[in-house]
């Protein structure tokens, strides 16, 4: 006889543990009949019981002290991590896939961390483990590149998927706001944390864009295999430029394929105001893929927030729950998988954005000109704003661009103000 009830257990009733019984319950009639069966919250881990009790009370679920009640329960089906953190939460879920507990999170810390681990131990327990609401909160990024981009070559894949930065990136640019105004202005709007390290370091963001390359390109890469630049470095007068060149600054994860070979970066770039992620803006995110036969796509929406998140999380328990009807279990979110190759220095090609501040406009100007000719940097367009220098390029590799920048270390005549890769 088919199962009719998939029984869910949630660790963790904050900003997204919250918003899963309101998704459920309003969208029971719909998730019953495509799954065949109720999924409903019977049991969720809290530290204070008190303060979640009209919550529980509400979608009539229990409070539980200890994850004991939950693993060892064996009327439970599956656990929904949402404690956050790396330890505590890849403990709690060790201990539900190992009393064969299907397992949701939306942790993308752990996922990009321990990942492969977890994903091992769940096909060894024929369960499913899935994460979407990891990668960009409610964009359903993860199952499209897993599914519907199955079939396609993946050869880069951008993505705007921190709100935080990308918030006060847009006041930065829109209002003229200063990096620490910003800040505030992010911070009093609940969209960054008092510690705001993860976010404007752009740690956030790499952890996601290990996750996204995984699914994009089967290799398993950690964090330190990303370049990360975070925006706090990020000057106003640079913002000012880029807007006065038609372009907007934007905190890129970027993952793309040379030859055989991925190279991943989080860093702010300048975005031409024409290319479609420069129009995503305030706390929005989207990733954009370009692939063999699709071409240019774009997934847009919420990276963040209780309810656009939840749904992510319903999503993974409404798939599992047609795992469960289809007897189809142990298979993993991400089946594709590829040796591991990181591209060299010298394949990696970008455009880049040069600021200079120079003693003697004029006369430096065409110094400039001959060393950027020299290092084989082909310019596209050079202006001179008096004491400030602006240079943007065709596309070099790394490589080229990191033995340019040695050159002109020693010299005393101009001084480097930054440099930033360029997405037209
Ligand atoms: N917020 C979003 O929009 C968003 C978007 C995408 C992904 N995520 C991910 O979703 C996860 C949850 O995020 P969140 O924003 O919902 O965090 P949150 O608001 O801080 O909620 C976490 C909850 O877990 C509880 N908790 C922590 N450790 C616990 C433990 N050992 N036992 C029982 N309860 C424990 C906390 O309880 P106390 O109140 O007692 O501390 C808190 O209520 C994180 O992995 C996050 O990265 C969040």
């Amino acid at each position: 006889m088919l199962k009719r009830m998939l029984k869910v257990a949630v660790l963790g009733l904050g900003t997204v543990g919250s918003g899963v019984p309101a998704i459920l319950q309003e969208q029971k009639d719909k998730i019953e009949q495509i799954t065949g069966m109720k999924i409903a919250i019977v049991k969720a881990l809290v530290r204070d019981i008190e303060v979640k009790k009209a919550l529980a009370q509400k979608y009539h679920f229990q409070l539980v002290p200890d994850i004991k009640d939950i693993v060892q329960d064996p009327e439970i089906d599956v656990v929904v991590e949402l404690i956050g953190g790396i330890e505590q939460a890849r403990i709690f879920i060790k201990e539900a896939l190992n009393a064969y507990k299907h397992v949701v999170s939306a942790n993308k810390d752990l996922i990009a961390t321990y990942g492969e681990e977890l994903t091992t131990l769940a096909k060894e327990q024929n369960v499913s483990f899935y994460y979407e609401a990891a990668v960009a909160g409610g964009i359903p990024i993860l199952r499209t590149l897993s599914s519907s981009l199955s079939a396609d070559g993946i050869d880069e894949v951008l993505g705007i998927v921190n709100g935080t930065t990308n918030y006060m990136l847009t006041q930065m640019a829109q209002k003229g706001a200063t990096y620490a105004e910003a800040l505030v202005a992010a911070q009093e709007l609940g969209f960054a944390e008092a510690d705001p390290t993860n976010d404007v370091d752009g740690i956030d963001a790499a952890y996601k864009m290990v996750i996204l390359s995984a699914f994009a390109y089967g290799m398993r890469i950690s964090l330190d295999d990303v370049k990360i630049q975070g925006i706090r470095m990020l000057q106003s007068q640079d913002v000012k430029m880029a807007n006065s060149l038609d372009y907007v600054f934007k905190l890129i994860g970027c993952s793309r394929k040379f030859d055989e070979g991925i190279d991943v970066t989080v860093a702010p770039a300048l975005v031409h105001k024409n290319h479609q992620l420069a129009n995503v803006n305030n706390e929005m995110n989207a990733v954009f893929v370009k692939s063999a036969g699709i071409g240019e796509s774009m997934y847009y929406g919420p990276g963040a927030g209780s309810l656009p998140t939840a749904a992510s999380v319903v999503a993974d328990l409404v798939a599992i729950a047609q795992n469960v009807q289809y007897k189809v279990l142990g298979i993993p979110f991400n089946i594709y998988k590829k040796p591991t190759k990181l591209a060299a220095d010298s394949q990696v090609i970008n455009q880049y954005y040069f600021h200079f501040e120079v003693l003697d406009g004029k006369k430096q100007f065409e110094q400039l000109r001959s060393l950027f000719a020299k290092a084989q940097i082909k310019i596209k367009e050079m202006i001179d704003y008096d004491t400030q220098v602006i240079v943007l390029t065709y596309e070099a590799s790394a490589k080229i661009k990191s033995k340019f920048l040695k050159s002109i270390e020693s010299t005393s005549d101009f001084k480097l103000i930054s440099v930033y890769n360029i997405f037209d």
